[in-house]
């Protein structure tokens, strides 16, 4: 579901008020801001929390461009690495076996462009843009995020359902898929395809975790795992 925020401020005020005839300890701080998903509703949970998860980090610390130098990805610290693949472990909610390798960047919505990019770059630019789908409703930024460099490589092409061009492609599978929450698996299913899994919401915070998701290209969020957006490390 979305709807705009003024919506969802009235849709509460409309709460609020009906609360004087049967009083709720119901606040004003509980907006929801649907156009923006912005993760705030975790903020009282850290702030109780408290010195428990504070991080200080020294000035003499990340002072080198390579926390890993050797590794595939040279400037994720090793503690990162583990604690990212321990968190899986622990949520049963991926494979992160050794052969897996763990790439961080600034949010998931940079890896969704360095993936489109690695996918796309052994394609003559000569020949057409690979096209990239994702079956409809999709999360809106898709379109934006994929034309956003104005890549000759790629091009966005809507909805996966009605997607009908022979050849290479690229789908985004979201699962849980956003607006709608509904668990997803590609739609095109032909030859040349390739697939990115937008897993951010694959947490039990916001679904059921049935299975390790044991995708080629698994892209998940601190945004949403934690809450913290504006961290960007996806
Ligand atoms: C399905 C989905 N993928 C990715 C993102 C963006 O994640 P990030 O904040 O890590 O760029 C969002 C944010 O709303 C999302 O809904």
């Amino acid at each position: 579901m979305v709807v705009g925020f003024e919506k969802a401020v009235s849709a509460t005020k409309s709460v609020v008020t009906s609360a004087k005839k049967a009083p709720t300890t119901l606040s004003s701080d509980r907006v929801i801001n649907f156009a923006r998903g912005d993760p705030t509703m975790y903020e009282s949970y850290w702030r109780q929390m408290g010195e428990k998860c504070t991080i200080v980090i020294s000035g003499h610390n990340l002072m080198s461009y390579f926390s890993n130098a050797g590794h595939f990805c040279w400037f994720l610290m090793p503690e990162l690495d583990r604690a990212i693949r321990r968190l899986h472990c622990v949520v049963g909610n991926a494979v992160v076996d050794d052969d897996r390798y763990v790439v961080v960047g600034n949010g998931s919505t940079q890896l969704f462009q360095a993936v489109l990019y690695a996918l796309s770059s052994s394609y003559d630019p000569d020949t057409e843009p690979l096209s990239v789908v994702a079956a409809a409703p999709f999360y809106s930024s898709y379109p934006e995020e994929t034309e956003f460099l104005r890549s000759g490589l790629y091009k966005w092409a809507g909805d996966a359902y009605s997607f009908d061009k022979d050849g290479a492609y690229i789908e985004v599978v979201t699962s849980p898929n956003n607006p709608d929450g509904a668990i997803r698996e590609a739609v095109v299913n032909r030859d040349g395809g390739k697939l990115i899994h937008d897993l951010a919401y694959y947490w039990p915070q916001y679904t059921p975790i049935t299975g390790k998701a044991d995708n080629d290209i698994m892209l998940f969020t601190f945004s949403k795992a934690t809450g913290h957006a504006g961290s960007r490390i996806g």
